[in-house]
């Protein structure tokens, strides 16, 4: 017996990308990845986040931002005053990238080949979105949404213009901040994001 066919969304809607993007075969990436994380948030959302690619737990959700990366995310936007449920999120590459160690999947980063071809769907996602601010948190999303090879540190923490529309605002990824080991860097860095996350929310 043959399942119903879902029925299909219309074309060029953002319910239709995504439908096309969870078939995406693109990349490499797509074979080991459990599904497509595509972003999130409302159809008319200003601010656009976009971070590297799903990690473990969003692989498994099929949404992003919602591990550790996410919780911290959350946690310091919502003291900057900025409310979650009116930012469009999501990510440079759409798969989780992983090496199997043992029963843990271990994040590797993607190349600039797998940023280039996941270029696609967030150019897709902007031009429909159409954000007036796009935050890019860490080199990876930077690099996806600039041409330019720019460090992260000399364009970090400012506004600059991409055209008369859109503004970009560049970030360290939330990721970088669990990674830090000593304590007290992690404390400088974790207050830079606040004041970063202010900065943003000035700027919406
Ligand atoms: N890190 C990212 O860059 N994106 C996610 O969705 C989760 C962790």
């Amino acid at each position: 017996r043959s399942i119903p066919a879902e029925p299909e969304a219309p074309a060029g809607t953002l319910e239709a990308l995504r439908a096309e993007a969870a078939a995406c075969t693109r990349c490499p990436l797509h074979a080991k990845a459990t599904q497509t994380v595509f972003g999130e948030g409302p159809r008319d959302a200003e601010v656009m986040f976009v971070g590297e690619q799903p990690g473990d737990q969003e692989d498994i959700s099929g949404r992003p931002f919602v591990g550790p990366a996410g919780r911290l995310l959350d946690q310091v936007i919502t003291e900057a005053g900025i409310d979650r449920s009116t930012l469009y999120v999501t990510n440079a590459v759409k798969h989780f990238k992983y090496e199997p160690r043992g029963k843990r999947r271990i994040h590797q980063k993607p190349n600039m080949g797998e940023v280039k071809h996941c270029r696609w769907w967030l150019n897709l996602e902007m031009a429909l979105i159409k954000p007036k601010l796009i935050v890019a948190m860490g080199a990876t999303a930077l690099a996806a949404l600039t041409d330019t090879k720019q460090r992260l540190q000399d364009v970090r923490g400012k506004a600059i213009a991409i055209d008369e529309e859109r503004t970009l605002f560049v970030t360290v990824h939330p990721s970088y901040l669990l990674r830090i080991p000593d304590e007290r860097l992690r404390a400088e860095e974790l207050a830079r994001f606040r004041e970063d996350m202010l900065m943003v929310q000035r700027l919406m």
